[in-house]
């Protein structure tokens, strides 16, 4: 093979084999490992991590062999025994304990998402989601699909919470805020977004506005006693009185949903902003020529094959928040995975 066609293999290998990168991730998370290894006072053999685990030490051993060359674990051998232990990597983002662990998103991906991925021809040939062929919920019905249980619910609460941990801070310090003292998170989920926000803005309020199913689990699971600048309310942001605010939050919403039901949304939140007020939208942005990031691409196919709806150019956003009578679009690319754009009423 001459070096072209050898690097075109390699990247073939690389690309058909992600999947198991995925599944060791997966794995790894799904069975503690990495919470283990966080807990242990010292490096461990695989011998004892399967003992504590439950698991054979053969399949253990495999799995810990992949996971250093991952750089998800590092391996030292003492006298005839190799140890393992957390890289920063796994320490930072994938043990449970971590204050920016993305633990929750691993499992949400692997149980759910991951699913949906094995029907990407389908939703490919068929231009919709995939609820019914992977769990067998009507496709139109996306809260009987997403929400399918507490528990599935809680995980996607969970893992969606886990990104501001990491993301947070520089998409709320995107643009100034403060000339905002009340917000509306609509769609705002466990209100991560709106605590990294007033943890920014102490003068400002947010109101999370979510489905009844969600406030109910935002209350029970996330709230903190005593919190004031945080208030919750529920309803169907299609239908239900909007609350009143100087700036509403969409962030991972819009992706969600078709051109037309986006439409519909901005036009009611035109109708409730205050003047003078305006839209904060959170996404992951498509280049204007749609040729990347690679990750937003993904992001939108995982619309495609989860919801109605896909990941848009600014160019994209700023048509639709036009036609809906905001002017001023502003954006600002974060260098994370998510951006923001800023228009006024
Ligand atoms: C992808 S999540 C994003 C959550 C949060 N904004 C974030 O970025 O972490 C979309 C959110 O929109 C909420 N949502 C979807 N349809 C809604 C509706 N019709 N009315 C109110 N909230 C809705 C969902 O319950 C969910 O919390």
């Amino acid at each position: 093979m001459d070096c072209s066609e050898d690097r075109a293999y390699r990247l073939l290998n690389e690309y058909s084999n992600g999947f198991m990168i995925s599944q060791v991730l997966f794995t790894a998370c799904e069975l503690g490992v990495f919470d283990l290894l966080a807990e242990a006072p010292e490096p461990l053999g695989s011998a004892v991590v399967a003992a504590r685990l439950g698991t054979s030490p053969r399949g253990t051993e495999l799995l810990l062999d992949a996971c250093a060359s991952l750089e998800l674990l590092t391996v030292e051998t003492r006298g005839e025994r190799a140890v393992c232990q957390n890289t920063e990597l796994s320490r930072t983002f994938l043990a449970r304990a971590s204050p920016k662990s993305q633990h929750n998103m691993q499992l949400y991906l692997s149980r759910t998402t991951y699913l949906c991925w094995g029907h990407l021809a389908a939703a490919v040939r068929e231009g919709k989601n995939q609820y019914t062929k992977a769990f067998g919920v009507p496709s139109n019905e996306l809260f009987t699909a997403i929400y399918r249980s507490e528990a599935e619910q809680l995980q996607f609460m969970r893992g969606l919470q886990e990104a501001w941990s990491v993301h947070g801070g520089a998409v709320m310090a995107a643009f100034d805020l403060s000339p905002f003292p009340l917000i509306c998170d609509l769609g705002g989920g466990s209100g991560a977004l709106a605590r990294e926000c007033v943890s920014l803005y102490p003068e400002c309020r947010v109101i999370v506005f979510d489905v009844s199913e969600v406030v109910r689990m935002a209350k029970k699971h996330f709230s903190f006693p005593g919190e004031e600048q945080v208030s919750f309310r529920e309803g169907d942001f299609f239908k239900d009185p909007l609350p009143e605010a100087d700036l509403y939050i969409l962030a991972r919403v819009l992706h969600d949903w078709t051109d037309e039901k986006c439409s519909h949304l901005l036009a009611r939140i035109h109708h409730t902003c205050k003047p003078g007020g305006g839209i904060l939208v959170v996404e992951s942005l498509l280049d204007e020529d749609r040729r990347g990031p690679l990750t937003t691409q993904l992001y939108s196919l995982n619309m495609l094959v989860q919801t109605e709806g896909r990941e848009r150019t600014p160019a994209e956003y700023s048509t639709l928040v036009s036609s809906a009578s905001f002017w001023g679009f502003q954006f600002k690319k974060t260098g994370k995975i998510y951006d923001v754009i800023l228009v006024r009423k």
